[in-house]
């Protein structure tokens, strides 16, 4: 199943890759690339946090929003150094198409929502959107070491990755077991969640 997935990527790799071996070159450019990473990140524990309003989380909930937290600190704290100044804000001057960065998060939230009929429909909303998140983050962050390495910046995401190939393995586990159909619903969500991220990132090409 994983490997269809990443089929479906396969055409925008090499555009990513590029992106990101432009961006990393110009201390500015790169400075407000991982602020908005922060930006996602803090959005990510936010929703963590909102879909845990109304029932208490457990222990798993509590450390996966715990990291995604501290995910967002770890980027803004990278950006700031790039950028030589304290970060206050995710604005349009310190990040890199911050409205697209919040669209894509939204919109996935809300197709997710409209499309899972659950009885814990909380619990699956949140799993759900984290599996898509998680896989993106796979993704992205995968490409985004390798550019790194491959230019010799001392930057490294590796203890970040290997979170996020927890929390991925974590929400795989728990979709599989809180639903019967997931192996079908993965590929049409993950099919949902590859259109919005394009857009978003075509608007993160333009920024730079
Ligand atoms: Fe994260
Ligand atoms: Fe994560």
């Amino acid at each position: 199943m994983l490997s269809g997935l990443e089929r479906l990527n396969q055409p925008l790799e090499a555009r990513f890759r590029a992106f990101l071996t432009r961006v990393i070159q110009d201390d500015t450019m790169h400075g407000r690339f991982l602020n908005t990473l922060s930006l996602l990140e803090h959005i990510g524990s936010r929703k963590i946090m909102l879909s845990h309003i109304h029932k208490s989380p457990n222990g798993e909930v509590l450390k996966h929003m715990a990291e995604e937290a501290r995910h967002a600190y770890f980027f803004s704290n990278k950006a700031q150094a790039l950028l030589k100044q304290p970060l206050n804000d995710y604005s349009q001057n310190t990040t890199l198409a911050p409205a697209a960065a919040k669209m894509y998060f939204g919109k996935l939230d809300s197709m997710i929502e409209h499309r899972i009929t659950a009885p814990e429909k909380n619990d699956a909303c949140y799993l759900w959107v984290s599996l898509m998140i998680e896989l993106r983050a796979h993704w992205a962050y995968g490409l985004y070491q390798d550019v790194l390495q491959q230019h010799q910046k001392s930057l490294s995401l590796k203890s970040l990755i290997a979170e996020e190939n927890l929390h991925l393995a974590e929400m795989f586990d728990s979709v599989m077991a809180l639903d019967s159909s997931a192996e079908q619903t993965i590929p049409q969500l993950a099919k949902n969640e590859h259109e919005l991220f394009e857009h978003f990132f075509a608007q993160l090409e333009k920024a730079v």
